[in-house]
């Protein structure tokens, strides 16, 4: 399989890297730390697998497109958006700057990179994309507003593509995890409720792809008390809210 995934530097993707390098396997990883991203490179040919690591910003969305052109030059299977960022607000309103890094990073460098991929996965009638979004996109905090409206975006385009692609045979799946280690999590100073090994959060992820799931939302636990809270009326949960906010400093 020819497997494209962005973010591959740490945390998650470097993870999927490392899972899906076997050596039936091409992998294409993109991420802008050179040293690490060569490492993780490193690591997966050692297992076998045929690797490109491509350095890059996913914010210079010319460049982004680029790369996807020239991917599409050979047959694409699976694509995994994964590069992400989050920033999170103890108080007061969110400045603008983190708005707009997020929303490039989270979720307008998807489709930079996807616009000239999708015409070739219909010319193939078939393919994967997936993408990593987050529970956080289900219910957004007072601190995390811009990284819940980022993964938000992601959601609605994800759903769009879902429609847009089915009947050309291409799988779009949605991926909403909830807390895992990663670089990202290491940052959080509050306590992260059903946190997860990132063992047990590729194990899930991947089971996911593989079962062409169109959205996966885990664990189970947090989605449900998530769901839950949204089925209340709303005077209830901004009591909920309000009290899980207060909990967390916020
Ligand atoms: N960990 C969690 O609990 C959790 C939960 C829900 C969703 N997620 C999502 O999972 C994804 C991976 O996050 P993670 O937890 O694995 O965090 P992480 O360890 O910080 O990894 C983030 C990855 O994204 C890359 N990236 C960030 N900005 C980039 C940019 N401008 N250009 C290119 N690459 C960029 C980073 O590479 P460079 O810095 O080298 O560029 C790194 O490889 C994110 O989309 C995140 O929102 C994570």
């Amino acid at each position: 399989m020819r497997i494209i995934i962005t973010g591959a530097s740490s945390g998650l993707g470097e993870a999927l890297a490392l899972h899906y390098a076997i050596p039936q396997n091409e992998l294409v990883l993109i991420a802008r730390r050179e040293e690490r991203l060569r490492d993780v490179a490193a690591r997966c040919r050692e297992k076998g697998a045929e690797v490109e690591a491509i350095i890059t910003d996913v914010n210079d969305f010319g460049r982004m497109q680029e790369i996807g052109s020239e991917l599409s030059q050979n047959q694409i299977d699976r694509i995994i958006l994964n590069a992400g960022v989050s920033v999170g607000h103890s108080g007061g309103v969110t400045p603008f700057e983190d708005f707009e890094r997020l929303f490039k990073t989270n979720f307008l460098s998807v489709h930079a990179l996807l616009e000239p991929i999708i015409p070739k996965l219909i010319e193939q009638q078939s393919g994967e994309i997936v993408f990593i979004s987050s529970l956080a996109s289900l219910l957004t905090m007072p601190t995390s507003i811009a990284y819940s409206s980022s993964k938000r975006a992601l959601n609605a385009y994800a759903e769009g593509l879902h429609y847009q692609l089915k009947p050309y045979g291409i799988n779009v799946m949605t991926i909403m995890p909830g807390f895992i280690d990663s670089e990202m999590t290491q940052k959080n100073r509050f306590k992260m409720p059903f946190f997860m090994s990132r063992e047990k959060g590729i194990a899930r992820i991947t089971h996911a792809i593989e079962r062409k799931r169109m959205r996966y939302a885990f664990p189970f636990r947090f989605y449900l008390m998530i769901r839950i809270v949204l089925l209340f009326p709303q005077s209830l949960r901004d009591k909920i809210v309000h009290f899980t906010n207060f909990k967390k400093g916020g």
